[in-house]
């Protein structure tokens, strides 16, 4: 039994916001100890000019004013990823907005971008920019922002010297709105003004850095077939498949399936799988894909890469498992590769593409 076995009865005794905020400190303080592996270059997944040292990444929402990004690049992740963050600081929704479903293994969070806004996330990464490792950062708009898109664009302007990668964030459920960026014509718009600003920023700096895309899992094929039609024609470097799901249908628990907000973790790892496969047999290799939902196991990261994901990112399971998740997931890849004699990472992406269309 490990520490975080012990550990996890208090911790569940405790709100999940509460919980939430306790863990931050004890990744500040160096309570939570580092679980870094030996690199594997086998695991290495180059994008663009990045390298990967492997692919298995935090996602956006734990650290979202990038408080800690070290200390989870210390505990075996290949990249991390902070935010989402707003222009201005917010609040988020009335508390509580955010709900375990331990028989499940999920979570309902309706938190509505809580953050500290830019420029609290500025400095600390300012603090950081010559340190080693992968931090994207993830923006997002302010709820009460009369103009979304250029919130995005402010957080490119603001971010470009500090980022490895940015993600767009169009698809949390809990800014009313936000998700209709998704749809043709205003993805376009947004990713037009975005390349613009990053045109002009890596003219100033010498240096391109690469846009993902994060989307919903609640697509209808035809959403699908716009935002591959869009993406496809854009320069952006990955899409994210992907954020929470308002659906409720997979759940077995009923202590608050009810609640309003997006569910993640064991609830959502089908159909963000199903939409990921989707993805990757509209974009092929024509677009890296990042697949992302319910993964706690190097079983399930495999299934993901295999569906047609090169680079993976969890959060949920993490909650349930401990921070040895990582390394453990890290280690079970390299074990797979030599069981089969794989050589590479690479050759599991889309290698069972079509067991999930
Ligand atoms: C509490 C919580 C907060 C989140 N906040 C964000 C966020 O700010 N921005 C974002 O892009 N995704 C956010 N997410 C979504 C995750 O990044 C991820 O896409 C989703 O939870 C599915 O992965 P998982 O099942 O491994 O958690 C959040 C998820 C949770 C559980």
């Amino acid at each position: 039994m490990g520490l975080f076995d012990l550990a996890r009865p208090a911790l569940f005794a405790l709100s999940p916001e509460r919980a939430h905020a306790l863990s931050i400190q004890g990744l500040k303080s160096g309570l939570v100890p580092p679980a870094r592996l030996k690199d594997d270059p086998r695991l290495q997944v180059g994008l663009g000019d990045l390298c990967f040292p492997n692919p298995v990444g935090l996602a956006a929402g734990y650290d979202k004013n990038a408080e800690v990004p070290d200390a989870i690049l210390d505990l075996g992740f290949g990249f991390t990823e902070v935010g989402t963050i707003t222009p201005r600081p917010q609040s988020g929704n009335p508390k509580p907005r955010v709900f375990r479903l331990p028989i499940d293994k999920g979570m309902i969070n309706r938190l509505g971008f809580n953050n500290e806004g830019h420029a609290a996330a500025l400095t600390r990464l300012e603090a950081r920019r010559d340190s080693p490792g992968i931090v994207g950062v993830n923006i997002g708009a302010n709820k009460d922002s009369t103009n979304f898109v250029e919130d995005y664009v402010k957080g490119i302007d603001t971010f470009y010297n500090v980022a490895s990668y940015f993600t767009a964030n169009i698809s949390s459920p809990n800014t009313p709105g936000l998700r209709n960026l998704q749809a043709g014509e205003a993805l376009e718009v947004l990713l037009k003004r975005v390349f613009d600003r990053v045109d002009a920023n890596s003219e100033k700096s010498g240096k391109r850095l690469p846009i993902f895309l994060k989307i919903a899992p609640d697509l209808e094929p035809s959403e699908m077939d716009e935002i591959a039609d869009v993406v496809k024609a854009s320069q952006l470097s990955a899409l994210i498949v992907s954020n929470t799901t308002l659906d409720r249908d997979t759940l077995t628990e009923r202590k608050h399936a009810q609640e309003a907000g997006g569910l993640s973790g064991k609830p959502l790892f089908e159909k963000s799988t199903r939409i990921l496969a989707e993805m990757y047999a509209r974009l092929g290799d024509k677009l890296p894909l990042v697949g992302v939902g319910g993964i706690g196991s190097a079983k399930d990261a495999i299934q993901k890469m295999e569906a047609g994901a090169s680079l993976v990112q969890l959060y949920t399971c993490m909650v349930y498992a401990g921070p040895c998740l990582p390394s453990d997931i890290v280690r079970g890849l390299s074990t797979h590769l030599t069981k089969h004699n794989i050589p590479n990472i690479s050759e599991l992406v889309g290698s069972k593409n079509g067991d999930w269309i």
